[in-house]
């Protein structure tokens, strides 16, 4: 079983697949994690991640796997767990950058879906209902007001000791949105069998009732 969950940056996807995928015993997939973790690459071998011809090249030459032991998950890069290194503001840049290289794109397709072969899947991104997954009989978009987003996001940078002015992370997370939203290929769009819900008045927990409503009816 997949249940594939896609939105835009700070809208509480990931939080919310992580407590359905506990609810459910399901295996969480983070798609973002496979996109910084390229973009980690890029960064410490001196690349530029603009530098498409060069982003390109170094795919041949990685390896990447992701593993979850005990709701703990590892990214290994080249055999590098990196899995605490891609939050940072320059990694989280660059993984927006990188994503719109359909190579990269159709570099971890089948990453994804062997991970999706694993049994039941809770995966989130932003292409999971479209592209990842499009035959997944569950799927969910999620959205919620900027705003919101915005200070959902700043709260987090905050507890993680780097939050910086607010104005930082709503250009920040505006970037992200237009890139997402008006990428060339596999652009942030909701699968048209998606269910709809808007976050913004929601807590993960009502959001998580929603999607098991929506889970069980159909079961
Ligand atoms: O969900 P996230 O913030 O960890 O994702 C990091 C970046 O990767 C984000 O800027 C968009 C991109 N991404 C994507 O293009 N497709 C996905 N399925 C997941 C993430």
């Amino acid at each position: 079983m997949i249940v594939a969950i896609d939105g835009p940056a700070g809208v509480g996807k990931s939080t919310v697949a992580k407590l359905l995928a506990a609810r459910l015993g399901c295996l969480y997939l983070d798609t973002g994690a496979l996109y910084r973790a390229v973009a980690w690459k890029i960064l410490r071998s001196g690349r530029h991640p603009t530098d498409h011809e060069q982003v390109v090249k170094l795919l041949p030459l990685t390896s990447l796997h992701m593993e979850s032991q005990n709701g703990a998950v590892q990214v290994l890069i080249d055999g590098i767990d990196v899995a605490g290194d891609l939050r940072t503001p320059e990694v989280t840049a660059a993984a927006s950058i990188v994503s719109a290289i359909p190579e990269v794109r159709e570099w971890l397709l089948p990453i994804q879906r062997q991970i999706g072969q694993r049994g039941s899947v809770v995966a989130e991104g932003r292409d999971v209902g479209t592209r990842v997954f499009p035959t997944a009989p569950y799927k969910f978009f999620l959205d919620a007001d900027a705003n919101i987003r915005v200070e959902r996001r700043h709260r987090e940078l905050v507890a993680a000791g780097r939050g910086g002015a607010i104005e930082a992370t709503y250009r920040d997370l505006s970037d992200r949105d237009l890139r997402d939203r008006t990428r060339s290929i596999d652009p942030l769009v909701p699968a048209p069998d998606a269910r709809r819900i808007d976050t913004s008045l929601l807590s993960p927990e009502q959001v998580v009732e929603q999607m098991m409503a929506a889970v069980s009816t159909e079961l």
